[in-house]
């Protein structure tokens, strides 16, 4: 006869609280592992919501996508306020277990490259990193090979009478995707007659509060590890602050923020 069910059984509970391998025997440690796998949970139910928006904007179905995206919106503020409690650890609590660490970094998180594949920040430099770990790299690879949220968005403009050239709506997915004056154009007409095209125009402010929620976060993080190792090298093998100041730049929908200027 089969176990009955319960709470226990359910979560998993004995495998994900057995899950947290501290290295040292330095109090501030768990926090420091719980905050990362917490991380790593809320990753995984992202890529899960984003991977239905884009099903849907694919189908055309946009109203049901943007419950999806309000929902990442919402979690990516909640990870972006667990920064709050890892700056009750120190300088001094840190670095008393970092060397631990050796040179294992968030940088080599491939549900978050995964995720930034997803929105559309390409870039394959980040696959060499997975080498020994065949099924991240292969989720990795899907999400680099196959086209992002905003290539799926823009690929609706045609469909409410917009002009997109082909040279866009026909590029290599897995390539950086490069700004177009056509698509600018085009996103352009939605803000200046949002009345005739709501649906796109709340998609793109979906989209908007995505890649605002994911500079936000990054903005934190920057300023945490700034207020923690200060300009101290990063254990993954960057300089550190210098390096994730750098990507504040990045934009997964660049079109969504230019064109603001022009309205
Ligand atoms: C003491 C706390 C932390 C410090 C000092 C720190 C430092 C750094 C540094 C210096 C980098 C650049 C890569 C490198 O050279 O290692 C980095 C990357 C990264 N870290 Fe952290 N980090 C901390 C906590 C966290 C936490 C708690 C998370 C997730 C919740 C996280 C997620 C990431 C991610 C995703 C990257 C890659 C960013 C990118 O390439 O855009 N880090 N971290």
């Amino acid at each position: 006869m089969s176990e009955p069910m319960t709470y226990a059984r359910y979560l998993a509970l004995d495998e994900l609280l057995s899950s947290q391998k501290p290295l040292s025997d330095r109090h501030d440690e768990l926090l420091f592992i719980v905050i990362h796998q917490t991380k790593e949970l809320w990753l995984k139910e992202i890529i899960h919501e984003v991977g239905l928006a884009k099903r849907l904007i694919e189908e055309g179905d946009l109203e049901p996508a943007y419950k999806a995206l309000a929902r990442v919106s919402r979690i990516q503020t909640i990870m972006t306020l667990s920064w709050d409690v890892l700056a009750t650890m120190t300088p001094a609590d840190y670095l008393s277990f970092r060397e631990t660490l050796g040179t294992s970094s968030g940088f080599q998180s491939h549900q978050f490259r995964t995720l930034e594949y997803l929105l559309g920040l390409k870039d394959d430099s980040f696959l060499r990193f997975h080498a020994e770990r065949p099924e991240a790299l292969a989720e990795l690879k899907g999400a680099l090979e196959a086209p992002s949220l905003y290539d799926v968005a823009i690929a609706q403009l045609p469909k409410h009478g917009l002009s997109v050239p082909d040279t866009v709506l026909k590029r290599d997915v897995a390539q950086a995707y490069a700004p177009s004056p056509e698509v600018e154009a085009a996103w352009l007409e939605v803000y200046r007659d949002t009345k005739r095209y709501w649906e796109l125009y709340q998609l793109a402010e979906k989209l908007v509060d995505l890649d605002d929620a994911l500079v936000t976060w990054r903005h934190k993080h920057v300023l945490t590890v700034e207020r923690i190792i200060g300009g101290r090298p990063g254990t993954g093998g960057t300089d550190g602050a210098g390096y994730l100041a750098k990507t504040l730049q990045r934009r997964c929908f660049p079109e969504l923020w230019s064109l603001r200027t022009k309205l």
